[in-house]
């Protein structure tokens, strides 16, 4: 704990630091509440930032400080679009830099702790389904004065469909850790729908769709809530990089729409709930229909779909090379994982028109 107080104390706070202990249940960095004295004064969110995912801290930086600075700047100007959305603040170091890099070679920041909020790991009514979409509505509408262009691409084609099926292709032809075999079925099922599957990225190609700053972690416990369960922020910034909003859409209508895990092994328990999709469509549009493109509309619900399928490829090729990106918990891991996701994706082309339904008439409430 000295050594975090101490790191801690490389950045300009106020209060006096009484406590600093493990918080959250982020699965990418390692997160301490940084506790302080007298009441007044805030407390804030130390974070070891994970550098082997994350290459490059400084561009990474550049991003949320140009994103945070803009949201803030529109949250004073404008005819504010909500009471309670708040900014996390990036707290800057003695040395003037927004990030330290210790002498291990560990990169940290902080953040102020965003006072009396709490977050959810499972999205357990529709109520909180509502906010959560209209806290993402609330994100992209106030980042759309943004030019994206200006953004960092910090994992570079991250949901770039062309290149993961052909990097499945190639996996599949050189076999590496020789479980072809047991693969035979989901090769098919990916086949048989490669082509649909390169839908978003032509409309972007095409001009249909605008390249606007993206989240790309659009998980429910990221998503920042009062006592009143009201939405008021957002977090988890590492990945805001130049994108299409509908892999935003479509990730948080996989993660929070499941009715399980997403690496269920029971595939008679893997659907989507429409009752939850239907009230996160509806948070999320109520402010998004103000600035969405007729074609980003159009494609909300083969968003989900679309994400459900590369996630599921890249498990797949990730089983197929021998489990080298995902951690897994057990041989086989990540073929369940895979399963689970294309089973998801099949009940969601069962539901297909349902789903469309409740876009299209969410989109013109
Ligand atoms: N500024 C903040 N104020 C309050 N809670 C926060 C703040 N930043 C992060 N958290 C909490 O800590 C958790 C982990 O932080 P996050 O930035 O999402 O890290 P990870 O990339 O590991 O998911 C979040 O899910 C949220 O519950
Ligand atoms: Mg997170």
């Amino acid at each position: 704990m000295n050594d975090l107080i101490s790191i801690a104390r490389q950045f300009i706070i106020e209060g006096t630091i009484v406590s600093v202990k493990p918080f959250g249940s982020g699965h990418i960095n390692d997160s301490f509440l940084v506790k302080t004295l007298p009441e007044a004064a805030p407390d804030y969110v130390l974070q070891r930032i994970n550098h082997t995912i994350f290459r490059n801290i400084p561009d990474l930086t550049d991003n949320i400080l140009k994103v945070t600075q803009h949201i803030r700047q529109q949250l004073h100007a404008s005819e504010s679009i909500s009471d309670t959305f708040q900014v996390i603040r990036l707290i800057q170091a003695h040395s003037g830099s927004f990030f330290i890099h210790d002498e291990e070679g560990n990169f940290w920041r902080l953040y102020n702790h965003v006072r009396g909020s709490k977050s959810y790991d499972i999205v357990a009514n529709p109520d909180l389904a509502y906010e959560g979409g209209k806290a993402f509505g609330i994100f992209q509408y106030l980042t759309s004065g943004i030019d994206a262009s200006s953004l960092h691409e910090i994992l570079p084609d991250f949901h770039n469909i062309a290149k993961r099926i052909s990097t499945f292709r190639e996996t599949v032809l050189r076999n590496p850790a020789g479980r072809l075999n047991e693969v035979i079925n989901e090769i098919a099922f990916v086949e048989a729908r490669s082509e649909q599957m390169h839908a978003i990225m032509r409309l972007g190609e095409q001009g249909y769709i605008p390249v606007r700053v993206t989240h790309n972690d659009t998980k429910f416990n990221n998503i920042l809530f009062n006592q009143d369960n009201k939405a008021i922020s957002i977090v988890d910034l590492d990945t805001v990089m130049p994108g299409y909003v509908l892999y935003d859409f479509g990730d948080a209508i996989r993660t929070g729409s499941n009715m399980a895990a997403e690496d269920e092994a029971d595939l008679a328990k893997v659907n989507i709930d429409l009752h939850l999709f239907e009230a996160y469509s509806k948070g999320y549009l109520g402010i998004a229909r103000k600035f969405l493109h007729p074609a980003e509309i159009s494609h909300l619900a083969f968003s989900a779909k679309f994400m459900t399928y590369i996630i599921g490829l890249r498990f797949l090729t990730d089983h197929l090379v021998g489990d080298r990106y995902f951690k897994i918990g057990f041989p086989g891991h990540n073929l369940q994982r895979a399963r689970a996701q294309f089973k998801l994706l099949e009940r969601m082309e069962e539901q297909f028109f349902p789903m469309q339904e409740i876009i299209r008439k969410q989109a013109m409430n």
